[in-house]
């Protein structure tokens, strides 16, 4: 959990600013919590609707699309489902050849794990956009809400499935990335009656992608801690996540000798304690996690012959994870020859360090400030959708508090004031960007 920051102030405490409301910005206000309870209803209905599990490519994730699509349509998008399964609305501009702004995040985290996960960003995307619509406001670029699918990579262990094939950096050897099942990818699209050979043209351009929004729940405590709704991140850390697996002995607990075991899960304990003080060694900028261990075919009474375990390392310089990674991998090699332990590491998937583009930070923390809501800037140790987008366009990101409240309003009426506050934010950071003279903010076309 990235709990830091460069916390800058701008205003006193949240609360404070709450204190003295004038009757035209109470109705002001009103408005965007009644469009904050709008969202809150959606998400409790979606997650009522998934309780049988929304895994990609069930019934529950079919259903699940098909409401976030008509809640697009409701909007006034041109809506369409393309052929990973992300939900895409446009609001079309009047220019010809428009370029395209996105706004999005993710809608597959499953609505029983965190609540607001993605699907907060999706939502508040879908009603900010539906306001423009019904404000008839002219726009110069088109605008396109894409809710992705698989970013937490719950059925394929491969996350951002959804961003990548919009970002145009989807490979075909994704197609065979198999579930627990031994299903594929390739197989599971057949089924969704999605097509693999189009998944291509679902991808938008670096030429036409004007640049990314997305509104997304912190997932840390930077900002709850610090009691400000919320804040700008300035990087997004990279990742490289890793599956080893340590092959010893089986062997019975009570008939082999100590100095006679080949133990994979004593091998696996000393790697992880291992990964765990190389990291506390980088003091800061370098966070690195064991999350998930299997002890395969286990028994009380049985030595382990085959362990499996990942590895998360996470920084925001590419460099110190290039490094970390060469480092666990080799003191990964000692622990394993001194144990006479055979290992399988295997890379599965890695993503660079991102700075968010500063016009487009400029721009929010104009939009913020101008509503007098306090923010900060912080690094974001999460990695979202615009981590993969921002390989191909400017991104910026908005983090709301988490939805943590110590001070005994109820749960639902903290969310609702926090998501009116984003919601004022980004209506008025979407019309700064409509109405701001420099339009790409993309370096000039060359
Ligand atoms: O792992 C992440 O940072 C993201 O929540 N998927
Ligand atoms: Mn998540
Ligand atoms: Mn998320």
């Amino acid at each position: 959990m990235i709990c830091k920051g460069k916390i800058r102030l701008l205003r006193a405490n949240f609360k404070q600013v709450q204190l003295f409301v004038p009757k035209s910005l109470k109705n002001f206000m009103k408005n965007f919590l009644q469009r904050a309870s709008s969202i809150q209803e959606r998400i409790n209905e979606l997650t009522s609707k998934s309780a049988e599990g929304d895994l990609y490519g069930s019934k529950g994730f079919i259903e699940k699309a098909d409401t976030i699509a008509s809640w697009m349509k409701q909007a006034g998008l041109e809506t369409r489902i393309d052929n990973i399964g992300n939900i895409r609305g446009t609001l079309k501009s009047k220019t010809v050849n428009a370029k395209t702004f996105v706004i999005g995040s993710h809608f597959d985290t499953p609505a029983t794990q965190e609540k607001y996960d993605g699907i907060f960003g999706v939502l508040s995307a879908v009603n900010i956009v539906e306001n423009l619509h019904a404000q008839q406001v002219e726009l110069p670029f088109n605008i396109e809400v894409i809710a992705f699918a698989e970013e937490e990579g719950g059925r394929f262990n491969y996350n951002y499935l959804g961003s990548k094939v919009v970002a145009g950096t989807f490979k075909n050897k994704f197609l065979e990335l198999k579930d627990n099942n031994g299903v594929s990818l390739a197989d599971a699209l057949k089924s969704l009656n999605y097509s693999a050979e189009k998944i291509k043209e679902d991808a938008i351009s670096p030429e036409e992608l004007l640049g990314y929004f997305e509104m997304h729940v912190e997932q840390g405590c930077v900002l709850a801690d610090a009691n400000i709704p919320v804040g700008i991140a300035s990087s997004i850390y990279g990742q490289k996540r890793i599956e080893i697996k340590f092959s010893g002995k089986h062997g019975h607990a009570g008939s082999t000798p100590m100095d006679k075991r080949h133990d994979a899960l004593a091998a696996a304990a000393k790697f992880i304690l291992a990964v765990e003080k190389y990291a506390k060694r980088e003091k800061g900028n370098l966070i690195a996690t064991v999350g998930k261990l299997i002890v395969h075919d286990s028994a009380s009474n049985k030595i382990a012959g085959a362990v499996t375990c990942t590895v998360d390392i996470r920084s925001n310089d590419a460099a110190l994870l290039s490094e970390a990674y060469e480092s666990i991998n080799s003191s990964c090699e000692k622990i394993c020859d001194k144990r006479n332990i055979y290992f399988e590491w295997k890379l599965i998937q890695e993503t660079d360090p991102v700075i968010c583009n500063k016009k487009l930070r400029r721009l929010l923390a104009t939009s913020i400030s101008e509503k007098n809501i306090p923010f900060i800037s912080l690094e974001s140790g999460a990695v979202y959708d615009a981590a993969i987008i921002a390989t191909v366009a400017p991104v910026c990101l908005l983090l709301l508090r988490s939805f943590r409240n110590d001070n005994g309003n109820s749960h639902e009426e903290e969310e609702q004031r926090t998501i009116a506050t984003s919601l004022e934010i980004s209506d008025h950071f979407l019309k700064q960007l409509i109405s701001s003279s420099e339009k790409p903010f993309r370096k000039k076309e060359k």
